[in-house]
């Protein structure tokens, strides 16, 4: 190729030949040739013939600068003797040419030669700076233009720099702009927005590219920045944020934390949050850190107040671009209240009488907690008659449950207790104070079922006896007890007349003063009476005992004291001793140690001769009756009774000593009436057996009857025709005198002239009432002492032991007769 390049050379060098002649010559040679290369035939050229060349010592000169030709005088050629750079050598001059001379001596010719050196396509593009960096803002504006370096190359012409190009152009484009000096100014204009946030970094490559025969390029760099610009509002990751917060958090408590982000980097993306809600309510309870967009609660939360909060959040960034969202924040109840009872009415007092679910209270519970937590249930404390029942939302009622009894409890304290269903559960109580009102529905009642009471006779009128005792469980005037003496009579007699009762203090006072020997005892009913409305009330039966007091002295039955007419014991003077003469027969009408009498023979006519049983009153002889002895023998013999004191009467009984009536009949001329009863004397010791026999037979009967019935019994015993007429000492006196009782005693005298008939007559005197004073007493008191009165009197001593076998007259002659009959016959 070297060798194709130089042969067209030649043939160019050829056509300036003319010149040749003219001692000049050309050449054109291209830069960069292989030292060694030839550039011309000068020889040729010039029409010189080697040998002159040789001979003329041809040489080459250039004036002292660098010889980059030489000269082959062997050949006659010019040759390349130093690597010739077009660029360095002449730059950018246009043509490039080497001027030098070729000398000859002998003869000393010049020769002009000139050899023009042509540019190669050597150098590529250079820029300056292998890269180039920018830093541009994203926000910067369409059509902006950047000057980028121009490529240096130091061929010219056609292998100079041609053009550039710059990829990639996504963003930018390359314009080149014709300078007057030919050159061309490199700008890259922005023609599609920068997006930092897509494209942080733009890397570009720019190429300058020359022309000539082998493209040459060189490259450089372009780095671009893409700097930030506030073009992205911040923005929130959620539209709306929800939170949950116990009510009574503690300040401080984080609630939720809102997060927005800016896709800017830097200040621009540096966003600040803030609440935007206006009210003033929210901002006291919330706080948001503007940094870090948490929320913050500074207040005190209350669910009662508000079950939820609704914000609007704002994020701003720096350059005022902003965003919006909404946070609900629920506030989760705790149990934090209490059930709140209230009383909507109430009963003070209730009637114990009132029937069971009776309302007493009606109570509203509240309580301000949600669900378990406000879910509340009420019960009533301890074990009392009452329940309470739920009507609805929250009413309650408190009703009885049972009956009540005021007498159990008259007042209850009701505790209602109300907890809520949260946990731990909160309650609240209530405590309602009722009262059981009274209502009269307890009869007074007795301490005893029964009263006996004892009061000894001859009492002072209006003493007190005893007292009776009712209470009632009821309460106040249902409980003021009074006593009633309740009507009824006693044998005939009102019950008023012996007692009465104090209706306030349930005293009962004697009327009047008793008498054992007429009434021993009687018994009345006391009613007690409430006060209540109705009156409730209830008796008792009390019985009072009068008690016997010494107060009667002995009576004498037997032997009659007659007032004139004188009876006596006849003895026959043959009897042994021991003989029975007589027996004294006195009553007392007392009872007990007062009517347990004892005889004592107080005087006698002749001491030695008889004797008085103690118990029995029996008169016998204790020696033998002898002639000496007089007919007529007096006796007193005392009767007393064992009472403290003891009461005395005294008896005289006549004794004949004789063995037959004339005897007798001149001591007792009385005698003479009972002739005609000794004529008689068979006859009636017949009729005395039959006697005997029917009243022995009677009085067991009587006997056995009177224990077993009761003193009423007696009246009938008294009616049956039994000849039992007892015989009263006429005027019979107390004796002794000692005696605390002033009264003055007057019998009637009954006179019985046949066993079968009693003919009474009434002594004068006796027949009178005799009205008694009684010193220890204000009262006055009547008492009759009629024989009538004390035989139909059923409590007549009638009962008193020896008393029953008490013999009328006939009887004790008969018997004595009888037995001194057998006595004869022995
Ligand atoms: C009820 O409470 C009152 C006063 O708190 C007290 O005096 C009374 O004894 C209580 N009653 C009962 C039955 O507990
Ligand atoms: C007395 O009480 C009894 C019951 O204890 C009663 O049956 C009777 O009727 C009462 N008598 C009067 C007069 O009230």
């Amino acid at each position: 190729m070297q060798r194709i390049q130089s042969e067209k050379i030649l043939l160019f060098f050829s056509v300036l030949c003319l010149s040749c002649v003219l001692g000049q010559v050309s050449y054109s040679v291209p830069e960069e040739m292989a030292k060694g290369s030839v550039v011309g035939n000068i020889a040729h050229d010039l029409g010189l013939d080697l040998k002159r060349l040789k001979s003329g010592k041809a040489r080459v000169y250039t004036g002292g600068s660098v010889e980059y030709i030489g000269l082959n005088k062997e050949r006659g050629v010019l040759f390349i003797q130093e690597r010739i750079d077009r660029e360095a050598l002449c730059g950018e001059t246009t043509p490039c040419a080497l001027h030098f001379q070729l000398i000859l001596e002998n003869p000393m010719e010049l020769f002009r030669v000139t050899v023009e050196i042509t540019d190669t396509n050597d150098n590529t593009p250079t820029f300056t700076n292998a890269e180039k960096r920018f830093e541009i803002s994203e926000s910067a504006v369409i059509g902006s233009k950047f000057i980028l370096e121009k490529a240096y190359d130091s061929d010219i012409g056609i292998n100079g720099l041609q053009t550039y190009s710059l990829v990639p152009t996504d963003n930018f484009i390359l314009k080149l702009q014709s300078q007057a000096d030919g050159s061309k100014k490199v700008e890259m204009v922005l023609q599609k927005p920068l997006d930092r946030e897509k494209q942080e970094r733009i890397s570009l490559l720019l190429t300058a590219i020359d022309g000539g025969e082998s493209q040459m390029s060189g490259t450089m760099r372009i780095f671009i920045n893409v700097l930030d610009a506030n073009d992205n509002a911040p923005a929130f990751a959620k539209p709306l944020y929800k939170a949950k917060i116990l009510e009574n958090s503690p300040k401080g408590t984080s609630v939720t934390t809102v997060s927005a982000t800016d896709k800017d980097i830097g200040v621009n993306g540096e966003v600040s949050y803030l609440i935007s809600t206006s009210k003033r309510s929210l901002s006291e309870l919330f706080h948001i850190n503007s940094k870090t967009g948490e929320i913050i609660l500074v207040g005190e939360i209350d669910y009662e107040k508000a079950k939820i909060y609704q914000m609007d959040i704002e994020v701003v960034d720096s350059g005022g671009l902003s965003d919006s969202t909404k946070v609900i924040v629920d506030v989760v109840d705790i149990n934090d209240n209490n059930p709140d009872i209230n009383i909507v009415s109430k009963s003070e007092s209730i009637l114990e009488d009132s029937p069971p679910n009776t309302v007493i209270a009606m109570l509203s519970v509240n309580d301000a907690d949600s669900e378990n937590n406000g879910d509340v249930e009420c019960n009533i404390d301890g074990d009392i008659p009452f329940k309470i029942q739920t009507t609805s939302n929250g009413f309650y009622t408190l009703i009885t449950e049972v009956d009540l009894d005021r007498e159990i409890s008259s007042q209850y304290n009701i505790t209602v207790t109300c907890s809520d269903e949260g946990v731990p559960s909160l309650s609240s109580s209530v405590t309602l104070s009722l009262q059981i009102s009274d209502v009269n529905d307890n009869a007074p009642v007795f301490e005893r079922s029964s009263y006996e009471a004892y009061i000894v006779e001859n009492n002072t009128p209006g003493l007190s006896i005893f007292t009776v005792k009712a209470r009632d469980a009821d309460w106040n005037q249902n409980a003021r007890v009074s006593y009633i003496l309740e009507d009824s009579s006693f044998n005939g007699v009102p019950v008023s007349s012996y007692v009465s009762v104090s209706a306030d203090s349930g005293v009962i006072h004697a009327v009047r003063s008793f008498d054992y020997e007429q009434i021993k005892d009687f018994h009345f009913r006391v009613k007690a009476q409430d006060g209540g409305s109705p009156p409730l009330s209830s008796n008792v039966t009390v019985k009072v005992l009068i008690q016997d007091q010494n107060d009667n002295p002995p009576q004498v039955l037997y032997p009659v004291q007659t007032g004139g007419s004188l009876v006596a014991e006849m003895v026959p003077r043959s009897v042994d001793v021991g003989y029975l003469v007589t027996k004294v027969v006195a009553v007392d009408v007392d009872s007990g140690q007062n009517a347990w009498l004892s005889y004592k023979l107080q005087k006698a006519t002749d001491r030695a001769l008889f004797e008085v049983g103690l118990q029995n009153g029996e008169i016998r002889t204790i020696r033998q009756v002898t002639d000496k002895d007089a007919v007529k023998q007096r006796l007193t013999v005392i009767v007393e009774d064992n009472g403290q004191p003891s009461r005395s009467a005294t008896v005289i009984v006549n004794v004949a000593v004789a063995d037959s009536f004339p005897e007798v009949l001149s001591e007792f001329t009385d005698f003479t009436q009972d002739k005609e009863y000794n004529d008689n004397l068979t006859f009636y010791l017949v009729l005395a057996l039959a006697v005997v026999s029917f009243l022995f037979i009677t009085c067991l009967v009587v006997i056995i009857s009177v224990k077993i019935y009761r003193w009423r019994q007696s009246r009938v015993m008294y009616h049956s025709n039994l000849p039992v007429i007892p015989y009263y000492p006429p005027r019979y006196s107390d004796t002794l005198g000692t005696g605390t009782l002033q009264h003055v005693y007057n019998y009637e005298v009954c006179r019985t002239t046949d066993s079968r008939k009693s003919d009474c007559k009434f002594d004068g005197a006796g027949s009178q009432n005799v009205l008694i004073m009684d010193p220890s007493s204000t009262g006055t008191m009547q008492r009759i002492q009629s024989e009538k009165s004390i035989l139909d009197e059923p409590d007549s001593p009638l009962e008193v032991g020896h008393f029953v076998n008490l013999p009328h007259n006939d009887y004790i002659r008969e018997e004595k007769t009888f037995t001194g009959l057998q006595r004869r016959r022995r």
